[in-house]
């Protein structure tokens, strides 16, 4: 008897199952005939359309978009800074005259007598870099620095953009050609004016400051100066081991504050720090307006 009834069950249960599907189908067909969906309806934006992205978040995307088009990838330090790194590797041994124009913030000195810092610029991550990976290195290095000085002009808190290149055969050429591509793509123009002056910086040689003419955001005549820059210096490339008889490139350290207020004609730095909403409101970008490449940066 067992072994009928189940027989006659699972003949049962498979035309149950058959209609449950015939029925379901059915029913997705109607609802399919007669839903539809208003695909041209915009995007209500609901809470994330009330926050604000800050002019230096978007800035720091649009450079490392940029800057991954050309083949950068993107490296990073902590804030907190060894003194052999902020410094001395980067061929500023101690006493040196150029440490006295950092303005820096030291920690209270450790029990084997070395500091830490808070870093003064973002060139240790040239040297982290350095440490860690072998040639060829293509990176830039996004970041905060403090220094120890507050007027209209500098807040103790403020962002640079690193750039490294090692290889064998980098050269200046190259470093302008990088930087001339990089500013016509960040000020969205065809030609920009650039100036590069000779400079000095302990860890390059030869070193040089970029101006950029200030008419691609309206002031005719006027230059601003937006980087330093040069071919990194041997003795940096000696205190990472690696060999300068074999290995060179250059690099250059961007005020990223400084570009921003240029692209955005935002006039007072102090305002970026202030946590002032209706200046965010004012200058802030909306979330869905992440910057591409392709699709042009938002305004
Ligand atoms: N670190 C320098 C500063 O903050 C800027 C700089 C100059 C960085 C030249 C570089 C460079 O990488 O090559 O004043």
């Amino acid at each position: 008897m067992g072994e009928a009834n189940n027989s006659v069950k699972s003949v049962v249960s498979s035309y149950l199952q058959e209609r449950h599907s015939e029925l379901h189908q059915a029913e997705l067909s109607q609802r399919l005939a007669t839903e539809t969906a208003d695909i041209t309806l915009p995007v209500r934006l609901g809470p994330q359309g009330e926050g604000r992205i800050h002019p230096v978040s978007q800035v720091f995307d649009e450079v490392t978009e940029i800057f991954a088009d050309m083949g950068f990838s993107v490296a990073e330090g902590p804030d907190i800074e060894t003194d052999d790194l902020n410094f001395t590797k980067l061929n500023i041994p101690p006493e040196h005259p150029a440490r006295q124009d950092h303005d820096t913030f030291y920690m209270r000195p450790r029990p084997d007598g070395t500091r830490l810092v808070l870093r003064t610029h973002t060139s240790p991550v040239q040297i982290r870099t350095m440490l860690k990976q072998k040639p060829p290195i293509r990176i830039i290095a996004p970041g905060r620095v403090y220094r120890c000085d507050s007027d209209q002009t500098h807040t103790p808190m403020f962002h640079q953009i690193e750039g490294l290149v090692i290889d064998e055969a980098t050269h200046m050429g190259h470093l302008k050609w990088t930087l001339e591509e990089f500013c016509k793509a960040f000020f969205e123009v065809d030609e920009v004016k650039m100036r590069f002056r000779a400079s000095h910086f302990p860890f390059t040689e030869p070193s040089a400051e970029v101006d950029v003419g200030a008419e691609a955001i309206g002031r005719p005549g006027q230059w601003l100066e937006i980087l330093g820059c040069g071919m990194v210096h041997p003795n940096v490339i000696r205190n990472c081991g690696l060999d300068p008889e074999k290995y060179q490139g250059f690099a250059f350290g961007m005020g990223l504050d400084r570009i921003t207020m240029l692209k955005y004609g935002i006039p007072d730095l102090r305002a970026f720090f202030s946590a002032d909403m209706r200046w965010l409101k004012h200058f802030g970008f909306l979330p869905f307006d992440v910057p591409t490449l392709a699709g042009g940066t938002a305004s």
